[in-house]
């Protein structure tokens, strides 16, 4: 992105443009009331539901819930980022645009820059003087080189080293309480959360301090782990750990090792291993997987050996295959995690073992025969089903070598297998079809208890309509959706409408359920606080989905390492709809 001198911001911009002017070039519209209404260009249907708001000045789907402003549209009908959008718009319209960079990154970049600052005070403590911390890790058999690679550092046991040190360099109690660094105690004071701690810095593949995992030292201290809380920079479930090390050797045509734990990639590392990540002690994300997918398309899924391990492996299998990731599988026979393995038998045994793991489906298979005695015919059976389970989601090809070294080891014919995996799948298929007819059927023909509410508002006050107009999807239920339409269309016509405007075009059944949840609703004249509360749920649902999306964004974004603009553009998006979430919090009092 250029930085420019002159012309206009964005939010300029939207003020000179009209969106009814912008999106009619592209989409016919038709006036419908005090609004627009058209064919929504971002998905297929035959009768209008796109509406174009001129006084709000933005564009509505209530078909598929496409909503924003000129730039949104125009975003999403060229599919620009936000700057090319912008760029778009100004040159079509003889507007120059100016973008601002940055500033809404500062709180971000503050916030990183005082962990990287913690991180080296515990770093220093670690290796300036003696100290548990690093008599531990030596005694863990972890040697300097190592350490200092992953920037292990030491929390002593004191209440308020750090806490006083980070104040000293200009930290703010908020910001030292956001990054979990320091609580505060009931007399108002700051005091260190990492207390005789080892402590291991989270950094991403930008090379940024995100977060830390501590390790306790004294064994009668609870949790094994603190780690840091979710913030603004620390999103576990967006983050691996040790993937800053393990990019290069990972990028470079190694599969990337998963492991459980921190200390499980530091081990393998001091074996010249340095190809592993952790996930950080929760299951295995999709995001993890997408990022691993940015530098390699194949995993080795190595747990611990304990059945926990082995239903994480299971899960992360399917994780990882949704992202088109090559996974196989293997665990340490001997020790109970990698960590101890590699000290007891060394990098070779470890490679041997990595050499040998067997693709997902063989483990999966071979999973399958657990508490089967496939000796018995009963065992042979109940096995076979398993495995057409598990052997119907392959490639034809896939499936034929698996079917084939499964009929010779059960001494049974291919087309039994074939003939159960057929059946499988058509069993999967009338267990889906009847499932995703019944939640239709239940979708048309149920009014939920919110929509009841919201519909019986809008009858009794037809003037709230309006405000429904731009929030598209608050009604939920199909039979909802019905009935919104039919008053959304009598009200473009007649700008009001009766109860029985609601029920046009349903049928008997339809009627008699939407009228009687509708009847069972009383609102005592309070329907206007009952509408806007309703809205203001449906609103703030919707703003905490969006945020924790944006987040997910960010972290991608910000560990691909290519693309600032993007990550600002999202940070300036989340914290828009930070703001927002906090207006509606505060708003609760009926003042909305
Ligand atoms: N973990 C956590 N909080 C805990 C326990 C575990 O966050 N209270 C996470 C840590 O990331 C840890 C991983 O889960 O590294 C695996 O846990 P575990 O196997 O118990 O730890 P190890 O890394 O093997 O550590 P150690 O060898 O020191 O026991
Ligand atoms: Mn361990």
């Amino acid at each position: 992105m250029v930085q420019r001198t002159s012309g206009v911001t964005a939010e300029e911009l939207k003020d000179q443009l009209n969106i009814v002017d912008v999106i009619s070039r592209v989409v016919p519209l038709k006036r419908a009331g005090s609004n627009y209404k058209g064919i929504c260009p971002f998905h297929n249907e035959k009768t209008p539901s796109f509406i174009v708001s001129e006084q709000k000045q933005i564009f509505t789907c209530f078909g598929c819930g496409a909503t924003g402003d000129v730039i949104e549209f125009t975003k999403r009908y060229y599919n620009l980022d936000f700057v090319e959008a912008c760029e778009k718009l100004g040159r079509e319209n003889g507007i120059e645009v100016e973008f601002r960079k940055g500033t809404e990154n500062k709180k971000r970049d503050r916030l990183l820059s005082l962990n990287r600052t913690a991180a080296r005070y515990f770093c220093k403590v670690f290796f300036e003087a003696k100290n548990p911390g690093y008599t531990y890790m030596r005694s863990r058999g972890m040697d300097d080189a190592t350490l200092t690679k992953f920037g292990i550092g030491y929390a002593d046991p004191e209440w308020d080293s750090l806490t006083n040190y980070m104040k000293s360099k200009g930290a703010s109690d908020d910001e030292l309480i956001e990054l979990g660094l320091s609580s505060r105690s009931r007399d108002g004071r700051l005091f260190d959360k990492f207390r005789n701690r080892v402590m291991f810095p989270i950094i991403n593949t930008s090379g940024q301090v995100i977060g830390f995992g501590g390790r306790k030292i004294d064994e009668k201290d609870e949790p094994k782990y603190l780690n840091s809380p979710e913030n603004l920079v620390f999103r576990k479930k967006n983050n691996l750990y040790g993937l800053n090390t393990a990019k290069q050797e990972v990028g470079e045509g190694k599969p990337a090792v998963i492991v459980e734990g921190y200390m499980d990639v530091m081990g393998l590392y001091r074996y010249g291993l340095k190809n592993a990540v952790a996930s950080l002690g929760t299951a295995l994300t999709e995001n993890q997987a997408k990022l691993i997918k940015r530098y390699t398309r194949e995993v080795v899924l190595c747990y611990d050996a304990d059945s926990a391990g082995i239903n994480a492996a299971l899960r992360g299998i399917d994780i990882l295959s949704d992202q088109e990731l090559k996974v196989r599988v293997f665990h340490v026979e001997d020790g109970k995690d990698p960590d101890e393995f590699v000290k007891m038998h060394g990098r070779d045994a470890f490679l041997e073992l990595a050499k040998k793991a067997p693709p997902a489906t063989q483990y999966k298979l071979e999973n399958a025969a657990r508490g089967l005695d496939v000796a018995t015919e009963e065992g042979k059976l109940e096995y076979l089903r398993r495995a057409a389970g598990i052997l119907k989601g392959l490639s034809p090809v896939e499936r034929d070598i698996y079917v084939k070294s499964l009929a010779d080891k059960l001494h049974v014919s291919e087309r039994a297998i074939n003939e159960e995996i057929e059946m499988n799948k058509a069993a999967a298929s009338r267990n889906e079809r009847p499932r995703a007819r019944t939640e239709e059927e239940e979708e048309i023909k149920e009014l939920t208890s919110s929509d009841a509410y919201l519909i019986k508002a809008l009858i009794t006050d037809p003037s709230l309509t309006e405000k429904l107009f731009t929030e598209p999807q608050v009604i939920t239920s199909g039979l909802g959706k019905k009935i919104e339409e039919n008053l959304f269309r009598t009200y473009g016509l007649k700008g009001t409408y009766e109860e029985s405007d609601a029920y046009e075009g349903l049928d008997p059944e339809e009627t008699r359920i939407a009228s009687e949840a509708i009847d069972k609703v009383i609102l005592n004249g309070k329907e206007e606080e009952v509408f806007n509360e309703s809205l203001r749920r449906f609103k703030l649902r919707a703003l905490r989905k969006k945020q924790s999306l944006i987040i997910d964004k960010i972290e991608i974004a910000e560990n691909s390492e290519v693309d600032q603009d993007t990550t600002e553009d999202l940070t300036r998006e989340l914290i828009e709809v930070e703001k927002k979430i906090k207006e509606l919090e505060e708003s609760k009092d009926g003042s909305n």
